[in-house]
């Protein structure tokens, strides 16, 4: 791989993996974004999820929204990596390699924070992403059926009886990471999509993940609930850390937004994400006003 040791490279990368579709990725991905971005960073976004293409579409929503209803919203530099197509599997990874190679190059000196949003499959992109990470946020719904991403559960004892494909696919990248530039990815979990009603099987739930962080080498967030509002954002580009007035939304904002608000910066601080090293004293200032976007340059299909 010739991309740049992350020693060299000023950006920190975030990637957002789960082999599963719907466990948030791109909903957390979009929030951690905009904090990123309202901390005054300079923040390139990527989307290698060039099928479903939420990420894309989320901030193209936001672009939209910010244009019609004349609001400064903060936007990322956003690039998508697309499939390619071709005879064979090694055309195919070369061309896709050759199309992410380039994203890399443009990002890697010029941002602070580079944010990956991921397929839920195992892909060539989808793996390259996840030997590129310096920090792996991986959300997981909060349900016994999600939790095979990382192994069998027995029933009777809870104990994990085996380490499943995407557990594999994180230490494999792990692993290489270390040896080619010494650097160990910090890998968080954190459940999505929790029920507000207590139950037994949240319990159980928390106590397998629990357990099986030492041994997998994750460290677990607090949670994000299952909340109405996050499926309302999407539309327009909005996230639980944009203001929460009536000119921004359009409605009045609840008590929702200010608790999804809270659980989003909590994980955001969870990450203990590295100071920027770029030293450029526009951007890396908290509060900085974010620069104009250069937008969806390369969006367009
Ligand atoms: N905490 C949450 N509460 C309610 N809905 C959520 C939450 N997180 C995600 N969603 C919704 O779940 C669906 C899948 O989320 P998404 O971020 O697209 O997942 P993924 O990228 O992993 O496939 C979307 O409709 C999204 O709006
Ligand atoms: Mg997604």
């Amino acid at each position: 791989m010739r991309f740049e040791s992350a020693r060299q490279r000023s950006a920190h990368v975030i990637v957002l993996g789960n082999e599963k579709g719907g466990s948030g990725k791109s909903t957390t991905a979009m929030h951690l974004i905009v904090a990123l971005l309202k901390a005054g960073h300079k923040v390139a976004s990527v989307d290698t999820d060039s099928r479903q293409r939420s990420l894309t579409r989320y901030i193209e929503n936001r672009a939209r929204w910010a244009r019609t209803r004349n609001l400064d919203l903060e936007m990322p530099e956003h690039f998508v990596a697309r499939l390619a197509a071709g005879e064979t599997v090694r055309e195919i990874e070369a061309q896709e390699f050759a199309t992410y190679a380039d994203i890399v190059d443009r990002v890697e000196n010029d941002f602070d924070y580079v944010v990956v949003d991921t397929p839920a499959n195992d892909s060539y992109l989808m793996r390259l992403s996840h030997a590129l990470a310096d920090t792996l946020v991986t959300p997981v719904n909060d349900s016994f059926v999600d939790l095979d991403i990382f192994g069998e559960v027995d029933p009777d004892n809870l104990a994990i009886t085996r380490m499943s494909h995407y557990a594999d696919l994180v230490q494999t990248a792990r692993q290489q990471r270390r040896e080619v530039d010494g650097v160990t990815m910090d890998w968080i979990v954190v459940r999505n999509r929790i029920s507000m009603l207590a139950s037994r099987n949240q319990q159980n739930l928390l106590a397998v993940l629990k357990r099986l962080a030492p041994t997998l080498g994750f460290r677990l967030g607090d949670g994000i609930s299952e909340r109405v509002v996050f499926r309302e954002f999407f539309p327009n580009g909005l996230t639980a850390l944009d203001a929460l007035d009536i000119k921004t939304h359009g409605s009045e904002p609840s008590m929702s937004h200010v608790s999804a608000r809270n659980e989003i910066r909590d994980l955001a601080a969870l990450l203990s994400l590295p100071e920027p090293k770029r030293r450029d004293p526009m951007f890396t200032a908290p509060g900085a006003k974010a620069r104009p976007a250069r937008l969806l340059e390369l969006v367009t299909e």
